[in-house]
């Protein structure tokens, strides 16, 4: 019996988005890929984002800065990246040579270099689409991320939007109260889908040193010690928009990956579980497969959404 298990990301856009099955991997827990080629069938994949990419190189934040936790990880990497120029140069030449879309991650400091790094990577062979990371602080307002602040945020996807033909994935922050509104905001501003959710803030202390453990104080935990609270979010996103949305958050093994798609989740991406299994994410794809099987389903379709209460005809 063959199953379909076919995607789409961006249904009203132009190009489209459609990814061969519903798994992704996350941003900064996958590099450019190319660091994978060696283990990774990569062609397996529905699709890769790349490390979060700046206008400029970053070097990123001064150790220590990843810190073990129960069932998760604190990190504050501060996206140490390449920059722009470099990763069109160097990078996308590769990608556009592979059979599997990659999606590049943005980050900005302010609403203008999100509409510089999207006008960079138009027409660039190899870009598949955008992802928007809205959880970057807000240079001109004090620092507070885009992503908790409705008008911010849409502000970012009109930037990038104006700047781009590409499908855009808006990533947004669990930090903010309301995680729907700003859902709301980024599609009517024109996000072609939503990605949620990025980490959440965390601390720990070096109880020696007497002092916080991380650089920076504060990092973001991921891991599957979040999952739980992706799953609510993702679920209620999901229930409140009509647009795609990839559920990210403690995805380890195929089951978690189709609790997201069961909570309405178009596709998932796996992140801090790539760290302890480079595999994990080609397994998930194996294991979706067989469950679709065991239940004699003949498309992914079938599962997403179902577990949505209230929302079953
Ligand atoms: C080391 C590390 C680096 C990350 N870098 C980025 C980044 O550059 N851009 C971004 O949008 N998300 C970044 N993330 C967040 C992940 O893409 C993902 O949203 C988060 O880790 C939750 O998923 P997980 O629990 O499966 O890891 C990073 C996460 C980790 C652990």
């Amino acid at each position: 019996m063959t199953v379909s298990t076919l995607v789409s990301l961006a249904p009203k856009h132009d190009g489209g988005l459609m990814l061969k099955n519903p798994v992704m991997t996350a941003s900064g827990t996958f590099g450019y890929g190319t660091e994978y080629a060696k283990l990774v069938a990569l062609e397996r994949l529905g699709a890769i984002v790349c490390k979060g990419t700046t206008l400029r190189p970053r070097e990123g934040n001064p150790q220590p800065r990843i810190a073990e936790t129960a069932s998760g990880m604190l990190n504050t990497i501060g996206l140490q990246n390449i920059g722009v120029t470099a990763l069109v140069r160097e990078k996308a030449p590769i990608w556009a040579k592979w059979d599997v879309p990659v999606i590049v991650n943005i980050a900005g400091e302010t609403v203008d270099e999100y509409g510089k790094i999207a006008e960079t990577l138009e027409g660039v062979p190899g870009v598949a689409g955008l992802e928007v990371n809205i959880s970057c602080p807000n240079v001109a307002a004090g620092r507070i991320p885009f992503g908790v602040d409705c008008d911010a945020a849409a502000a970012v996807v009109t930037a990038v939007r104006d700047s781009s033909s590409l499908p855009i994935i808006v990533k947004l922050t669990p930090n903010v109260t309301h995680i729907v509104e700003i859902a709301e905001a980024v599609v009517a501003a024109g996000a072609d889908a939503v990605s949620l959710i990025n980490t959440l803030l965390g601390m720990a202390i070096d109880v020696r040193a007497k002092r916080p453990y991380l650089s920076t104080l504060t990092g973001g935990l991921s891991g599957p010690a979040i999952k739980p609270i992706a799953l609510r979010m993702v679920y209620e996103v999901a229930k409140a928009i009509d647009a795609p949305v990839i559920g990210i958050g403690g995805i380890c093994t195929a089951e978690d990956a189709i609790e997201f798609l069961m909570a309405g989740a178009t596709a998932v991406q796996v992140g801090t579980a790539s760290f302890v299994n480079p595999n994990a994410a080609i397994e998930i794809i194996g294991g979706i497969d067989s469950f679709l099987r065991e239940q004699g389903m003949k498309d992914i379709g079938e599962i997403i959404g179902v577990a949505q209460m209230g929302r079953r005809t």
